[in-house]
């Protein structure tokens, strides 16, 4: 494994700037100790959860024609390692030359890239362990390779469009001019349909969001208790984002550190943002980070997109 060391947060703090922010937020990343990746799991086998499924099907069916145009001995970089089942499909189609799976976390890195190698033993494994969201170096085996990065899932929607356009200028200058991106992206559609994806009825979303404030209370060894709040998803049409929220059921007060929190009865937290784009949208802001259109295939209903696109000469 490539361990480019990634910096260390310090977590009290960033919780501390959101939570004497007004209105109060937390960072999303802390969703996913390993109770939230396991909670995750479980939301995209959910039947409101569309967007799993839906991907896995326009892979299903346009994967052949994704890796006709990128032909064999480029290097596929993976962004976030989670995907394994997605991946699987890609590396049989494709057959890359090489595969750059990068993730923050170590240990995930390990397993995925074992369990990888004993299914596809002539591939190249070269794992690289690093924050994606910053800039970051392949290994020098693969630079002369042509690269195809792939970010599936819509994880693209966790980043507002600011953060996104720049995480793609990113991406574009790790595979360079000629360079392909496989990516995931959920569709603006029905507001029902959206908000019932990230409120459903088992309550698994529900769980995953409350589950942030589990996780942060053993992380700082704070009284942050799921108990006095409740789960909130809404779709705002004026941002073009699902936004979850924890509501403050009864008024208390948390320290945290050297500062007391109070929470009001009736206050939110926001915890995410998850962007819908229409795909024009979306490709015109991949057009301002590099990027041009060289296919893109959605679903009958047009509910999720999947976007193969080819860096230009100049972002
Ligand atoms: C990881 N990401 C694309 C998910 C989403 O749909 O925004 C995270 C999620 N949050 C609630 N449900 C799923």
């Amino acid at each position: 494994m490539f361990d480019l060391k990634p910096e260390s947060t310090d977590v009290e703090a960033e919780v501390l700037r959101g939570l004497t922010a007004e209105p109060k937020w937390l960072p999303p990343k802390y969703f996913y100790d390993e109770r939230g990746s396991r909670l995750f799991e479980a939301i995209t086998a959910l039947p409101e959860y569309y967007l799993t499924r839906t991907e896995l099907a326009i892979f299903d069916a346009h994967m052949p024609d994704i890796a006709r145009s990128i032909g064999p001995g480029s290097c596929l970089v993976e962004y976030g390692s989670g995907s394994s089942l997605k991946i699987r499909k890609v590396l049989e189609e494709v057959a890359p030359a090489a595969y750059v799976p990068v993730d923050i976390s170590g240990d995930h890195l390990v397993d995925m890239a074992e369990r990888l190698r004993s299914d596809f033993p002539a591939l190249a494994i070269y794992p690289v362990c690093a924050d994606f969201t910053s800039a970051f170096e392949l290994p020098a085996v693969v630079r002369r390779m042509p690269k195809v990065g792939f970010f599936p899932g819509s994880s693209i929607g966790n980043f507002d469009p600011v953060e996104a356009q720049a995480f793609l200028g990113r991406i574009r200058n790790t595979v360079g001019e000629g360079g392909r991106l496989i990516i995931g992206v959920d569709l603006k559609k029905d507001v029902h349909v959206l908000e019932a994806a990230y409120d459903d009825a088992a309550g698994v979303t529900a769980d995953f969001n409350l589950n942030l404030l589990r996780h942060l209370a053993d992380v700082l060894g704070v009284e942050l208790d799921p108990g006095r709040f409740a789960h909130r998803a809404a779709y705002n049409a004026d941002v073009g984002a699902v936004q979850m929220f924890l509501d403050v059921a009864e008024t208390h007060e948390v320290q945290i550190g050297d500062t007391r929190i109070r929470f009001e009865a009736g206050e939110s937290v926001h915890t995410e943002n998850s962007f819908k784009y229409d795909p024009d949208d979306f490709l015109a802001l991949a057009a301002r980070a590099g990027f041009s259109r060289v296919g893109a295939f959605t679903d009958a209903q047009g509910w999720f997109g999947v976007f193969l696109l080819e860096a230009t000469a100049e972002a």
